[in-house]
């Protein structure tokens, strides 16, 4: 009964670095030829269940925004919009709030993580934000959302939400899909064992969109590797420098196959220039369209406030509907 429908969204909670653009923002752009209703959402009320600042917020929309847009997101293809200008996303996260045990949002191993990082004092916001992404996916009826591997139990827990809706008050909600685009982790520069994060407090772990030619040459001459200086794909055994050629390979689309042979006889000190060269080349014209984009904050605003229309005709009358059914 449902239309095929994309939900992602993504925290603006500074620029995007190459885990994100690789992992995520590359496969956002393609779902918006393949499928005819997609929504991309800067969620800023997510953003805000760790302490924040308000000045720095306001720009980091406006940040997300332009790096959306400069890397494909089109606002003709897909409704691309932000959060908090969506009232229903917070209503409808309440009622689903309402369906949720506590215990069932105790176990899950995300929560446990960003709790420890808040010294285990983490907000009643950070302990319900899985509820509020159920709400985010299930207020369009979307049926496939796009997500890292990390967020394999909020889904589960978004297609328990439709079903336990379903069962009570009526079969609304189509069971959403999580459609797995990180098979691309891309790992810190720093300690490989990790995902590169917009968190990481390593400076040189995680490359960012908006780095200039000198950090990312730096950053990557300064990248963990081993004792081991030929270039050799062992994801396993060599987890440093296989993280750079997986680097290497998803921003070019050359395969580790193609890279390997090519850099035989390289040392991998000169491989991570090689790697540095590439990725420089690649950003740039993209690093150009965002300070293009950035320098015209109506425009931003604008697209923002379009996306947030089209947004709001989706969600209203589902959210009625969901209103009916529960009994208001
Ligand atoms: P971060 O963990 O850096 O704050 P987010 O949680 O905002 O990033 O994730 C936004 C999107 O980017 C998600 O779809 C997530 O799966 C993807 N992503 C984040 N880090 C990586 C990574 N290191 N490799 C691949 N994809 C990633
Ligand atoms: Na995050």
């Amino acid at each position: 009964d449902a239309s095929p429908g994309v939900f992602s969204g993504i925290q603006p909670t500074g620029i995007p670095h190459l885990g994100n653009y690789l992992g995520a923002l590359q496969s956002w752009v393609k779902l918006q030829d393949e499928f005819s209703s997609v929504l991309y959402s800067i969620v800023d009320l997510h953003s805000i269940t760790v302490p924040q600042d308000p000045g720095v917020l306001r720009e980091s929309i406006l940040d997300m925004t332009a790096c959306l847009l400069a890397c494909g997101i089109d606002p003709e293809k897909s409704i691309l919009f932000q959060q908090s200008q969506v009232p229903e996303h917070a209503e409808l996260g309440w009622i689903f709030g309402c369906l949720t045990s506590m215990p069932r949002l105790r176990h899950l191993p995300q929560w446990k993580i960003k709790n420890q990082n808040q010294k285990n004092e983490g907000s009643v916001g950070l302990f319900t934000y899985p509820v509020l992404q159920s709400a985010d996916i299930l207020l369009y009826k979307s049926t496939h959302v796009p997500v890292g591997d990390d967020q394999i139990q909020h889904m589960e827990l978004t297609q328990d939400t439709a079903r336990t809706f379903n069962q009570r008050f009526g079969q609304i909600f189509p069971i959403p899909k999580a459609l797995m685009t990180t098979s691309k982790k891309i790992r810190s520069l720093r300690d490989p064992s990790s995902k590169m994060s917009k968190s990481d407090p390593q400076n040189l772990a995680t490359v960012r969109l908006m780095d200039s030619p000198d950090e990312i040459t730096l950053k990557f001459r300064k990248a963990i590797t081993d004792f081991t200086s030929e270039v050799t794909f062992d994801p396993e055994g060599r987890p440093g420098v296989s993280n750079l050629i997986a680097i290497h390979s998803a921003m070019t689309g050359l395969t580790p196959e193609d890279i390997v042979p090519q850099s035989r006889g390289l040392e991998t000190a000169k491989y991570k220039l090689v790697v540095a060269e590439a990725i420089i080349e690649k950003l740039m014209p993209i690093q150009e369209e965002i300070r293009r984009l950035r320098a015209d904050k109506g425009y931003l605003r604008e697209v923002l406030n379009r996306g947030t229309m089209k947004a709001r005709e989706v969600a209203a009358p589902v959210y009625e509907e969901v209103c009916r059914l529960v009994g208001f």
